[in-house]
């Protein structure tokens, strides 16, 4: 654990499980024959980190497995990255918010996944957001110096990392619901879910309630794989009552944790992250004592 990386992906979103892969790595029950399922994969962090032989990433957002699906066929590389970069870099340097926004409008028709790329790094926060017409809506960051030389090859070197996993592993991305990917999960597969949260005010592609929790529940009841699910357990003001009332048969693991992507402030409170398994967890996986502090992140 002293000298755990926690490797960045290109993309980032609200919600990301920078912070607890280590955590959950410790925790999860697989082998190099098992598939994992991650039907809501975010950002990736969470797989690219364990590095399965083989696994089925998948998200209702198609711009993320868009992007995926293109590094993994060759359409994106790091090499073309740098180029796009350094060109649509240079004219938001040029032309500041203007170009945000051009490029905004052009990505909402055409949506090409490096400007996908180019917004998701330049936008407020880092986030992605959807309106109900499902054009990308977040506003600009501000910082029309955003595409600096270092930064580019910081992101650069995210996508090569990227790239190099997936030539490397049999991993497929797929754009599909949740209940598809569960349930068509391969015979031997763990699934890691990190479903958007109920009751926290995060806005994401597909929206999220008390039912599709309860279908969640259902569909990993009925697909009868070993699972961890990533949810929240309690903050300074509130607790999180689907524990007890939908995910009281398993297991919990948790840990402080800190969210700082999000746009309002009342989001930023510290707040209790929970795991919830299955399965009895590891015997060393119980030993939560610091981690947080023994992990270098790379950025
Ligand atoms: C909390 S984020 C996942 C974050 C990810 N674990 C990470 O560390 O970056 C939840 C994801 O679930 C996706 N999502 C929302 N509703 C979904 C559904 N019904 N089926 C599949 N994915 C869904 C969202 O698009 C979003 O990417």
């Amino acid at each position: 654990m002293s000298d755990e990386k926690v490797y960045v992906p290109p993309i980032k979103i609200q919600g990301i499980k920078t912070k607890i892969v280590p955590i959950i790595k410790q925790n999860i029950i697989i082998d190099e024959d098992t598939t994992w399922v991650e039907p809501f994969m975010g950002s990736g962090v969470v797989g690219f980190n364990i590095k399965p032989n083989k696994a089925i990433f998948s998200d209702t957002n198609p711009h993320i497995i868009n992007f995926y699906n293109q590094i993994k066929s060759g359409e994106i590389t790091s090499y073309k990255v740098r180029e796009f970069l350094e060109k649509e870099g240079k004219k938001l340097e040029e032309l500041d918010e203007v170009y945000y926004y051009e490029v905004r409008n052009r990505f909402n028709e055409n949506h090409n996944p490096l400007d996908f790329l180019f917004l998701n790094r330049s936008c407020f926060n880092g986030m992605i957001r959807f309106n109900k017409d499902y054009k990308f809506n977040v506003p600009y960051g501000h910082k029309p110096k955003r595409f600096s030389k270092a930064y580019i090859t910081k992101i650069v070197n995210q996508v090569a990392h990227v790239e190099d996993l997936i030539k490397n592993n049999n991993w497929e991305f797929k754009c599909q619901s949740f209940e598809k990917a569960i349930s068509e999960a391969p015979e031997k597969s763990f699934v890691y879910c990190d479903p958007p949260y109920i009751g926290r005010h995060v806005d994401y592609y597909d929206s999220w309630d008390e039912k599709s929790e309860k279908n969640l529940k259902e569909s990993l009841q009925e697909s009868n794989k070993k699972f961890m699910i990533s949810t929240w357990d309690y903050n300074e003001y509130r607790k999180n009552e689907y524990i007890d009332k939908i995910w009281n048969f398993c297991n919990k693991i948790n840990k402080e944790h800190f969210y700082f992507v999000g746009a309002k402030e009342t989001n930023r409170m510290p707040m209790m992250e929970a795991l919830l398994i299955n399965y009895i967890p590891n015997e060393n996986g119980y030993n939560l004592n610091n981690y947080n502090q023994q992990i270098k992140y790379i950025l």
